[in-house]
């Protein structure tokens, strides 16, 4: 039986005796008759007793919760014995009642006097004990000074587990809650200020230099509001997880530092994943690109689902080994795993893969992707991303796998930049054979940036911070889409799960982010000052840089799917002739190897494509909160 239950028991079984014994007591005291215990209330009195006891817990007076607030508990367990004091004292009044008893007003009411200081002193005992000797001795007088956010069960346990192990390094000395019953009060003799919006008030009072937000059941966007409300600066901040990961792993294992994604929060996508495992269950699954951060993710994912095989092929052999590694270890002999360190632009090599592996479903995450890189080396992202998708592509229809889906991005809706144009071509390869008659079906999602991608700007900045600064931002006006990685992968194998052959999928990013708000945020998470302790400077705009991303989600252009973030986007695929047109003068511009024609091509190829000063020309971030 569990501590508490046990405490539980005792504290009623003790009430249940003193209540009756303060009668017989008070019966002794006022007619000084022993006779009084032969009385016919004898029984009465024992039924009143248990009343009380069953009274206080139906209202939870003797659940654990009382311990952090003795106060309320006290009272209403006054009232409810006090109450049925009254009733029968009311009672006895009544002559034929009275008569039979023999019982005197004056025996009730000095038997309520006598109950009202007996709970009094044995609650406030009970605190005393908790709050000067017990928690005193416990708590830790060490470590760094902790201000837990939210006085209710998880602050509890933090204070519990965390407060009483010197090990752990923390001293905490407050707790900071919204309740008003709470602020003033003391949990654990740790007082709880508040409100939370006064938080940094109490960070300097009490010279705090750790905050830890023990708040599990509260949505992503209060604790962004919390997080945003927080001065950083010369302190760190954790957070507790959710309750189901802290059930699962406990509070040490779980408690982590607050991240950059917990201010950008949003409300977390859940998805069926039943209907994921029926998809990928048995499969065959090969994963271009799946090394990289989003092919890795989406193999992490696959991996949970059950497929038959997981082939993961990737050009860079280092990001392969890792997710290897990781996989193996997570996954021992349950999972059959392969890697293939193959260009997608080794038509042979590829041929060979799809050869051994018949893959059932292809997801194709393989390609260079950064702006900047690619406007230089125009070719290189051509025979990258267009023929070694051309390549997948074809070999999945040589090969018969059953569905073709291609990882895409919203720099391919009207692209500025190269590495956009790339995509916005592998979109059009991959339509144009969606219309042939055949096994295979291709799909399509475009998303905005996925957070802390490799090479993205949270670990740029993250490492411009960690070397005393400046953060480089290109333009102070620029804004972005976020997701994290797992959210996008999740929901590239749910399109992928739903998809008909030839649709495009496109992504619901949410609000966008000022980069500027990004990198403040950065900064004061590391608990330094913006423009003190770290500099951010504008470098300008660089090679086909937007401003701005495309809003995928024009929801009149678009048709809603089940998954309220899933939508489709109406886009008349290119004939198989018009593809191979365009595909051919791309040929002859990599033919030529000059970079410089090889883009005027590219803008002929992608009628959408615009020069990058013409989209940023009127755009100023304003609307952007
Ligand atoms: N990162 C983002 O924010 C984001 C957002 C939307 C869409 N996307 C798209 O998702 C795809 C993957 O992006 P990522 O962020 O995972 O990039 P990444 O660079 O982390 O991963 C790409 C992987 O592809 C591999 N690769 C490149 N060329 C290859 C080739 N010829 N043969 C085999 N493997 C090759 C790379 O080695 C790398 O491991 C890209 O097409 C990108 O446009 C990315």
């Amino acid at each position: 039986m569990k501590k508490s239950v046990i405490y539980m028991i005792l504290w009623m079984l003790l009430d249940f005796i003193f209540f009756s014994l303060l009668f017989f007591f008070a019966g002794l005291l006022i007619t000084k008759d022993v006779s009084i215990f032969a009385s016919p209330l004898t029984i009465s009195m024992f039924s009143i007793a248990a009343i009380k006891v069953i009274l206080g817990y139906v209202f939870k007076t003797y659940h654990l919760i009382w311990r952090y607030s003795i106060r309320r508990n006290l009272v209403r367990l006054i009232v409810i014995s006090l109450s049925i004091d009254l009733v029968f004292l009311c009672l006895s009044l009544i002559p034929p009642l009275s008569n039979k008893t023999g019982v005197k007003t004056s025996i009730f009411i000095a038997t309520m006097l006598m109950e009202f200081v007996y709970l009094v002193a044995s609650r406030f005992g009970l605190s005393v004990y908790y709050n000067q000797i017990l928690d005193k001795n416990f708590l830790s007088n060490d470590g760094t000074r902790t201000l837990i956010i939210g006085a209710g069960s998880a602050g509890a346990l933090v204070l519990n587990e965390i407060g009483v192990n010197k090990e752990y390094g923390y001293k905490i000395v407050g707790f900071v809650d919204d309740s008003e019953e709470k602020i003033g009060q003391y949990m654990n003799n740790v007082m709880v200020y508040g409100p939370i919006s006064k938080i940094n008030e109490f960070v300097k009072q009490l010279d705090v230099k750790k905050i830890v937000i023990a708040i599990p059941s509260v949505g992503l966007s209060r604790l962004k509001e919390i997080t945003n409300l927080i001065d950083y600066k010369g302190i760190t901040v954790e957070v507790l997880p959710d309750k189901a990961k802290l059930l699962q792993s406990g509070l040490n294992q779980t408690i982590r530092k607050v991240e950059i994604a917990d201010l950008l929060g949003r409300t977390p996508i859940e998805l069926d994943k039943s209907g994921l495992s029926d998809f990928i269950s048995g499969k065959v699954v090969l994963v271009t690109g799946g090394g990289g951060s989003i092919g890795s993710e989406i193999a992490r994912q696959v991996a949970s689902f059950n497929p038959k095989k997981l082939i993961l092929l990737d050009i860079y052999e280092n990001c392969a080994y890792d997710i290897q590694q990781e996989l193996k270890m997570n996954y021992k002999n349950t999972l059959d795993l392969q890697v293939e360190i193959v260009s997608i632009t080794n038509r042979s090599a590829m041929d060979r893969v799809f050869a051994t592996y018949r893959p059932n479903l292809v997801i194709m995450a393989a390609a260079h992707k950064h702006v900047p890189l690619m406007e230089h080396n125009v070719i290189e992202a051509v025979e990258n991303n267009v023929f070694g998708t051309l390549n997948t592509v074809e070999l999945a229809e040589k090969y018969n796998v059953d569905r073709v889906h291609m990882v895409s991005t919203d720099k391919a809706v009207n692209p500025t930049s190269i590495m956009g144009a790339t995509k916005r071509i592998c979109e059009m390869i991959c339509q144009a054979h969606s219309t042939k008659e055949q096994h295979t079906t291709f799909s399509i999602t475009r998303f905005g940036n996925v957070l802390g991608s490799a090479g993205s700007v949270i670990p740029l900045f993250k490492r411009q911070i960690e070397a005393g600064g400046p953060i480089t931002l290109t333009d102070y006006r620029i804004i972005r889409y976020f997701m994290t990685i797992p959210e996008a992968s999740q929901l590239v194998l749910t399109s992928c799960s739903m998809a008909k052959n030839g649709e495009l999928f496109v992504l619901d990013m949410g609000s966008p982010v000022k980069i500027h708000d990004l990198a403040l945020n950065m900064i004061k998470l590391s608990g330094l000052e913006p423009g003190k302790d770290i500099e951010i400077i504008e470098t300008g705009l660089r090679p086909g840089e937007k401003l701005y991303e495309e809003l995928l989600v024009k929801t009149e252009e678009l048709d809603k799917t089940d998954n309220e973030l899933i939508f489709i986007e109406r886009d008349k695929p290119l004939s198989l002739e018009e593809i191979d047109s365009k595909l051919a003068l791309l040929k002859e511009g990599v033919a030529t190897g000059d970079d410089i024609k090889m883009k005027e091509i590219i803008k002929n190829v992608v009628p959408t494509f615009i020069e990058k000063e013409q989209a940023n020309k009127n755009f100023d971030g304003k609307e952007v909160k």
